[in-house]
């Protein structure tokens, strides 16, 4: 049984494989006596123990903002003997990703709702992380909101202290000013460099932005890099303390993504009526922000 509903709290029946815009999400619905354990429902006084929260010794991935969970699901069937922890700060959709991989019985993932700005430092343990992804960062179009932008040198220090040597960091968006200020700073930690094309193992898309940018014809931006192992400690410091911060127009055309991002799972019809930046004239777009 395939299904394009929305997000919504009715149980599907187990063999059910939900779509979202028209994209199937990964795995399929169990039956109740095979769900798993999917939330990391406290943080620590501290630094989280992974092999505690997961039960056995495994390279950790975090999936920072993963949204309704996409990405942090598809890495977690692909990748059996990974553990991940997918955070976000927005409740409501760590909710539906909790739902999604408990009823999908994935043992290896868990998510958390955090504001990673604060999670990271006060609770990842330095060196305990093999990557980290991050899909689409809010790009907070209001500029007296850039201040929330979550990458800015002091985080990507904190994303270099908790990966391990060598470690990898994924980031990708659809937002052009976002994408310069990111290849201007990542490199000061991370040997950074674009990703054409597709991802091999999601050619529709890893997260849900990414298959509303597919569906509409809209770029994507995508660059990997593994933590530098050139720098020490204090010469990160200076380098994230001599870089400037997320200052750039986000271009609030592209906020019309956003709205569609906010709304339920109907299949592509669903982003028909609105034209993407590179469509037919006219196609501006003006709707509100989620976050905003
Ligand atoms: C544009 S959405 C992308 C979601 C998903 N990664 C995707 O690609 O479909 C950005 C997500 O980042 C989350 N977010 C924004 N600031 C955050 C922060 N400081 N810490 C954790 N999550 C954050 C938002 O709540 C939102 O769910």
């Amino acid at each position: 049984m395939t299904t394009n509903e929305p997000q919504r709290d009715k149980p599907l029946p187990p063999g059910s494989v939900e779509n979202e815009f028209g994209v199937p999400i990964p795995g399929q619905i169990l039956p109740p006596e095979q769900w798993t354990v999917s939330a990391l429902r406290q943080w620590p006084e501290g630094f989280v123990d992974f092999e505690q929260i997961f039960g056995r010794k495994a390279p950790v991935v975090l999936d920072i903002g993963c949204g309704n969970g996409r990405s942090t699901l598809l890495s977690g069937f692909g990748n059996p003997e990974w553990d991940h922890l997918g955070m976000d700060n927005l409740p409501v959709v760590i909710r539906y990703a909790r739902k999604r991989a408990r009823q999908r019985g994935l043992g290896n993932v868990r998510f958390a709702v955090g504001d990673a700005r604060v999670v990271l430092p006060r609770h990842i343990p330095p060196a305990s992380v093999s990557q980290v992804h991050i899909y689409h960062p809010q790009p907070y179009y209001d500029p007296r909101k850039a201040n929330l932008r979550l990458i800015t040198p002091q985080f990507l220090l904190d994303v270099h202290r908790v990966l391990i040597p060598g470690g990898l960091l994924v980031i990708q968006t659809d937002n052009p000013a976002y994408w310069k200020y990111i290849l201007a700073v990542a490199p000061a930690f991370f040997d950074f460099h674009a990703h054409k094309g597709n991802w091999p193992d999601a050619p529709q898309g890893r997260s849900r932005r990414e298959i509303i940018d597919h569906v509409k014809h809209l770029p994507v931006f995508r660059g990997m890099g593994y933590a530098r192992t050139d720098i020490d400690p204090a010469q990160a410091r200076d380098a994230a303390a001599a870089l400037p911060p997320p200052v750039f127009n986000a271009d609030r055309a592209l906020m019309e993504l956003d709205k569609l991002e906010a709304q339920g799972n109907e299949g592509p019809k669903a982003l028909s009526g609105t034209k993407g930046r590179r469509g037919r004239k006219g196609g501006r777009w003006h709707y509100h922000d989620k976050h905003e």
